[in-house]
């Protein structure tokens, strides 16, 4: 029987009781799709940080690639400073995994509540590959004489062509594989740039030539599209169904998948996997809402977006019948159960909802 390693860093906050129902659901996912799931748990986060003052240890990086895939709850601490957990844990893995894809499928469940009057399933149904590892991202840049009146500091976009190339690839091979044609969804399969080509002349001028170039070259069955970011946010909201797959920076990437995701129900049901897709190459996967220390320890957390990270992981690792099942369940369940897609609104615990999705996935 297959078994499939995975490192768990449940995190702060709810990260541990919306991770709990994604194992719960994996569990059941393995045993009727005939693998296994093995865990190794870490302690990473801002409990930890507060405790003994590391992010990352010492040969966690060399831990965590030994593993076939992560799954990542939420980090995050009230106490400390923003950028010393994100920085020191979430940033150093992506960047020292070479996690250089984020994908983030922006679905709308059946019976989830859009804020966008007139969509629903039908409309709200693409994927934005995210450049995760480049661009602004990457620290370029440094201040100089700080705190003074004269305080200069500069923060570089940064993208080599070979970056920007094999993002391009992935994006294309993932639109070919899941764009619209190729889930009976439409009639073509189309990869939309998003960009700023009209402001951000170097950076994005090089993403555009690549696009095109690569595109023409070797996947001149996928449709090419081209829009400006800004642009690209009123169109989300206006007609979001003109997106298949989407590929961006990782800037505008982050920004454009938070409008996203309200668009498709809320953090509540939004996951995402930090990916490398090279041979050997070890993806992190999490439901992308954040720590919610408000709802810590009440059972009353939606877990719905770990456990779609769940289905990703498994997906990613060949399970895709798993996954189809658990997607399937959240489907029900989120069509003839839950009241609302918020913490404490659901009609349902956390422990509950996760097992109306495990019985039936069963
Ligand atoms: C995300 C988050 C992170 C990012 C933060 C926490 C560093 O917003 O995963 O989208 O900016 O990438
Ligand atoms: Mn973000």
């Amino acid at each position: 029987m297959k078994t499939i390693n995975i490192g768990v860093i449940p995190g702060d906050g709810t990260g541990p009781e919306v991770i709990a129902e994604a194992m719960k659901v994996m569990n059941a996912a393995a045993a009727k799709f005939d693998f296994k799931v093995n865990p190794v748990m870490y302690d990473f986060g801002g409990e930890r940080y507060m405790r003994t003052g590391e992010t990352l240890p010492e040969g966690a990086i060399n831990d965590l690639k030994q593993h076939d895939a992560l799954l990542l709850g939420a980090i995050g601490h009230p106490d400390i400073k923003p950028g010393i957990l994100e920085k020191g844990i979430l940033l150093k893995m992506r960047f020292e995994l070479d996690q250089y894809i984020n994908l983030r499928p922006v679905r709308l469940y059946p019976g989830v509540e859009c804020p966008i009057k007139g969509k629903g399933p039908a409309e709200i149904d693409y994927v934005v590959v995210r450049e995760n590892t480049g661009g602004i991202y990457t620290g370029t840049g440094g201040i100089s004489m700080e705190g003074t009146p004269n305080e200069v500091a500069v923060q570089s976009m940064v993208y080599s062509r070979f970056q920007v190339e094999r993002c391009l690839r992935y994006a294309f091979d993932y639109a070919a594989k899941y764009g619209k044609k190729a889930r009976g969804k439409g009639d073509k399969n189309t990869l939309a740039l998003v960009g700023k080509t009209n402001v951000l002349t170097y950076a994005y001028g090089l993403w555009d030539r690549a696009f095109n170039e690569v595109g023409a070259a070797d996947y001149a069955d996928i449709k090419r599209e081209y829009y400006h970011v800004d642009a690209t946010c009123l169109y989300m909201v206006e007609c979001p169904e003109m997106f298949d797959v989407v590929v961006t920076g990782n800037l505008f990437g982050d920004i454009i998948t938070d409008l996203a995701a309200i668009t498709q129900g809320g953090l509540g049901i939004s996951a995402g996997g930090n990916i490398n897709p090279d041979e050997g190459g070890v993806s992190m996967f999490e439901p992308i809402g954040g720590t919610a220390p408000k709802f810590t320890g009440l059972n009353q957390i939606n877990p719905l977006a770990a456990i779609c990270a769940g289905a990703m992981l498994l997906r990613e690792q060949g399970q895709e019948a798993a996954a189809d099942a658990i997607e399937g369940a959240v489907a029900k369940v989120t069509s003839e159960k839950l009241e609302s897609m918020a913490a404490a609104r659901m009609g349902y615990s956390t422990t509950e909802v996760g097992d109306m999705v495990a019985d039936l996935v069963s």
